[in-house]
């Protein structure tokens, strides 16, 4: 089968990209470039446009020219910079969708899945988020998620569009080496960055009601998570519910503190963190409800915390920025 896959030159894309060209699928990849590499997608081909541009409808539309699904990665991820920029954001995030759906239909197109995110719940006040809590997202970037998912929801409703919502914790880890997160946002980069320069790393409050008072999350290997997207296509072609929305995460937690402790654990250095401020708008806890992914998709994890943190630290230290030890 062709299947298309929108930002497929990202961290998580490729991964994807990867995934599908082993499973013996043709793969054609839209993407900017803006923080895609070309050389993450293998012989895939390569269309640069950004999504998020409606004069480019006819060539998203001719790119989907015998495809048999498209999975919507791309997308601006940055909370601070959704913020800063709100507008920028709907007409990247909200825009790129819109503009893609009106490809999909035109090209007869019926098939979708989108990374959507945890972001989209917000601050819920719950031990595990299932999927059916009220959604009350607290950015521009989280808000800009769930209007996709409306629109796969209402697309699936006018069209007969079939789409998987895919809500995805906190993805971390690296599949291959060269395939690591090139970005410096997330919690585990961030650390191996500080310890890249000699700095301690940060731990942004420590006096969270969480049994070691940092911030606990859901960490998801970026093979499991890419994983699910193979079996998403495969419920996709089920006669059971034109459109869902599923967790994608362990439904286990961990803290910060736990994380930095793994980092060292790893990579023998000294990990001794810097105690600051809390950041605005980081909930104590968010950990995915999973139970129906893994009855539905027959999906699970399969790596913990260790196995992430092993293949982050490899493949930060097979790419440009290693760590002398
Ligand atoms: N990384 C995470 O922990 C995480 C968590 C939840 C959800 N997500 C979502 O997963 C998706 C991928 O995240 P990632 O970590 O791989 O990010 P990434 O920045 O590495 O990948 C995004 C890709 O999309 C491309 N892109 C961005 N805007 C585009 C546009 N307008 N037109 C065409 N291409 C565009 C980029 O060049 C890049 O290749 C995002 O939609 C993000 O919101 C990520």
């Amino acid at each position: 089968m062709s299947i298309c896959v929108t930002g497929g030159a990202g961290y998580i894309g490729a991964h994807i990209v990867r995934l599908l060209q082993q499973a013996g699928h043709q793969v054609i990849v839209l993407d900017d470039l803006s923080t895609g590499v070309p050389t993450r997608i293998g012989d895939a081909t390569l269309v640069q446009l950004d999504l998020g541009d409606t004069a480019e409808i006819p060539r998203i539309q001719a790119a989907l020219d015998g495809c048999s699904a498209v999975i919507h990665v791309a997308g601006r991820k940055q909370v601070g910079e959704s913020v800063a920029r709100p507008a920028w954001y709907y007409q990247q995030n909200v825009g790129g969708m819109a503009n893609l759906l009106l490809a999909m239909q035109a090209a007869g197109v019926d098939r979708l899945v989108f990374s959507s995110s945890a972001a989209t719940y917000g601050e819920p006040n719950v031990a595990r988020v299932r999927e059916d809590i009220v959604m009350k997202p607290i950015n521009p970037y989280g808000e800009s998620k769930l209007v996709g998912e409306w629109m796969v929801r209402d697309a699936a409703r006018a069209w007969g569009l079939r789409g998987v919502n895919l809500r995805y914790f906190n993805v971390a880890g690296a599949g291959w080496e060269e395939l690591g997160d090139p970005a410096v946002l997330n919690l585990i980069p961030m650390v191996l960055q500080k310890l890249q320069h000699s700095q301690k790393p940060a731990i942004f409050g420590d006096d969270y009601p969480t049994p070691d008072g940092t911030c606990v999350r859901d960490y998801i290997h970026v093979v499991d998570l890419a994983n699910a997207h193979m079996i998403a296509l495969d419920y996709l072609e089920r006669d059971e519910r034109p459109f869902d929305a599923f967790n994608i995460g362990t439904g286990n937690g961990n803290s910060v503190r736990e994380v930095i402790e793994m980092i060292g654990e790893v990579s023998g250095l000294d990990v001794t963190p810097e105690v600051t401020a809390r950041r605005p708008g980081d909930p104590p806890v968010l950990i995915g409800d999973v139970d129906r992914i893994e009855q539905v998709f027959e999906w699970k994890a399969q790596h913990d915390l260790r196995s992430i943190v092993d293949s982050a630290w490899r493949a930060w230290q097979a790419g440009p920025r290693r760590i002398a030890l």
